[in-house]
């Protein structure tokens, strides 16, 4: 059975593991950033890269110690090629490369955002292609047409902020820290989601795009209002993004019948109340709904190794000039 190493350093977290490719996660290991951030209420770059040239060796040896293996064993080496802090992508990239090179092993190179798009059918293997992807993160906001592995189609996209984004910057308005989704989320639970008056930017309009900024500017005034409490806030802020996404989401699935499921994937897709919501959603459609367990919402090192071995079954491998991208899209 081929086993694929994988390496992810494209943001806040340094990650390693090895998964085989029928779907089996024999070691997972990460080494988060958050402390080192958390003085600047967000990701600092260079912190970031210096971090990642830290952790990802020791990371590598973890992960081939937890799974009693050595480099030989491994049979392809997947790492993170973008998008991201640049920095980091080159700290996980080059370590491939060098690992690929060193072991005489095959590299392939993984747009991060097909490691989200495609960690479902890790998690659930009987998730077939077409799939509706609701794909939610820190950078991103897109529903894509996954019809296999390097087959995507852009169904929308974000016209400003990406939903983590917005719920960094509202954690951050309301003084609740870094990272800011989990702690909105915690502050939500306690709050009244029709408290606040919050608008719902593009909800029913014909076009299918996300937009989250407007959103951002009226938590802004609310929370300078002096009229509410943070939880309700919280709480308002998290229903619109919902309504939102819920309204985007549906709109794609109303015009595209033929999928097999709808499946969120991304940081975002951590957020218990959206999974909720997103499930009666595709109930309403007809669909099963598939997430990934939370860990592997969050970024990690399995989905990029999982991607990796989609992407080697399908013949796509890749030489040592591969490039480190910022910007990269699916
Ligand atoms: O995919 P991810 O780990 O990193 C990127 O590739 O961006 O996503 C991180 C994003 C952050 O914006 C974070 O605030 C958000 O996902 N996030 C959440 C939750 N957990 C993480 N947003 C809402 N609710 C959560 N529970
Ligand atoms: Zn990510």
């Amino acid at each position: 059975m081929t086993i694929i190493l994988g390496l992810e350093s494209s943001c806040d977290e340094t990650a390693a593991a090895l998964v085989t490719a029928d779907g089996r996660i024999l070691a997972h290991r990460l080494a988060t950033q958050e402390e080192a951030h958390r003085p600047y209420g967000g990701v600092v770059p260079e912190i970031a890269a210096r971090a990642h040239v830290e952790a990802l060796s020791p990371l590598v040896e973890a992960v081939l110690a937890d799974a009693d293996m050595t480099l030989d064993q491994v049979d392809v080496i997947a790492a993170t090629a973008g998008p991201g802090l640049i920095g980091g992508v080159m700290v996980g990239l080059v370590t491939g490369k060098a690992l690929a090179h060193a072991a005489g092993k095959p590299l392939v190179a993984v747009n991060h955002l097909e490691g989200h798009a495609l960690s479902p059918r890790l998690a659930d293997p009987s998730l077939q292609f077409p799939y509706l992807l609701l794909l939610v993160s820190g950078g991103h906001c897109q529903l894509l047409l996954v019809r296999g592995p390097g087959d995507y189609a852009r169904l929308a996209t974000t016209i400003d902020d990406a939903s983590g984004e917005a719920f960094d910057k509202t954690a951050k308005l309301l003084g609740l820290g870094y990272p800011g989704g989990p702690a909105v989320e915690k502050a939500a639970a306690g709050g009244d989601p029709s408290a606040v008056p919050l608008p719902r930017p593009l909800v029913g309009t014909a076009e299918p795009h996300f937009s989250f900024a407007g959103l951002k500017s009226a938590v802004m005034r609310a929370a300078q209002s002096g009229r509410y409490s943070t939880e309700d806030i919280a709480a308002s802020f998290q229903q619109a993004v919902i309504d939102c996404l819920v309204d985007r989401t549906g709109r794609q699935l109303a015009s595209h019948g033929h999928v097999t499921a709808l499946v969120v994937a991304g940081g975002v897709a951590a957020n218990q109340s959206i999974r909720a919501a997103l499930e009666s959603l595709a109930s309403q459609h007809g669909l099963p709904f598939v997430a990934p367990p939370l860990w592997l919402c969050t970024d990690n090192a399995a989905m990029i190794a999982w991607a990796g071995a989609e992407r080697y079954a399908a013949g796509l491998v890749d030489d040592l000039t591969v490039p480190a991208r910022p910007r990269w899209p699916l």
